[in-house]
């Protein structure tokens, strides 16, 4: 048992007249989850299992209700995280005004790509949908405080007065040394037992959705190949060689053009 965990019954006992106090604010108890789990997130630095279970029990909900809705979330880190977490949007308003320009210079300037984090334990770095602040791109959010219209030299200014301990957003609680990246592997939560019901015989699930992911190319084959009832069957079958698949519809694609 690390530090942090000795220390977590002290922290839950401190913490929980401030979790019923937002518990009592929701009619339905399940309400209170995200909140409760920011207030951890909170006091270190990201939300931890044993801060999971805690509120699982509190809010009478399974462990298994609790993480879906934590790792659903971009804002919610299920590991430790440096004590900036600098998210860049990569929507599409952000993109048009030069988003992928400014991802390129943070990835240049910190060393590291998305969902890592530098080896001093200072710097964060992911690439995140949408913000919802779109009339102000190209923007993001340090600790969730918004930044807008980023430059290069903004960036540069920003990194400076973090380092030197003067930007205007506190830095993040941070317990516990953060590793290279926060991003929980897939392998990992396969061999826990999770797996989505949608990745039956697919080795390596992707997060299903994009034509561009091996959900996607699954897809496209049933689509293409006409050999699935689609609505009704509902297990899949792996696409050995996807580059068969994208030449059928590139193939059938072109029959259509002409
Ligand atoms: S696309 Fe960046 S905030 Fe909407």
């Amino acid at each position: 048992m690390n530090e942090r965990e000795k220390n977590f019954p002290a922290l839950l006992e401190r913490l929980t007249p401030e979790c019923q106090r937002i518990i009592a604010q929701y009619e339905q108890g399940r309400s209170a989850l995200l909140p409760i789990m920011h207030l951890f997130q909170e006091h270190e630095g990201y939300v931890s299992a044993e801060a999971m279970n805690a509120a699982a029990e509190m809010l009478s909900l399974t462990p298994a209700e609790v993480e879906a809705t934590v790792s659903f979330y971009t804002l919610l880190y299920r590991r430790p995280v440096g004590k900036y977490m600098l998210q860049v949007c990569r929507g599409l308003a952000c993109s048009i005004n030069g988003a992928e320009d400014i991802m390129a210079y943070f990835r240049e300037r910190l060393g590291i790509g998305h969902v890592q984090t530098t080896d001093d334990g200072v710097f964060s770095y992911e690439e995140v949908e949408c913000l919802a602040a779109c009339d102000r791109a190209s923007c993001m959010q340090v600790n969730l405080d918004f930044v807008y219209s980023l430059t290069p030299h903004a960036i540069d200014e920003m990194l400076a007065s973090i380092r030197s301990g003067t930007y205007s957003t506190p830095p993040m609680a941070q317990i516990e040394a953060p590793g290279r990246t926060w991003a929980i592997s897939q392998e990992s939560e396969i061999a826990g037992g999770k797996r989505s019901s949608g990745a039956v015989g697919v080795p390596q699930p992707n997060n299903a959705g994009g034509v561009g992911d091996r959900s996607g190319i699954i897809m496209l084959d049933h689509i293409i190949n006409h050999d699935v009832e689609f609505f009704t069957k509902t297990s899949e079958r792996a696409v050995v060689d996807s580059r068969a698949v994208v030449e059928v519809a590139q193939e059938e694609g072109s029959h259509a053009r002409h």
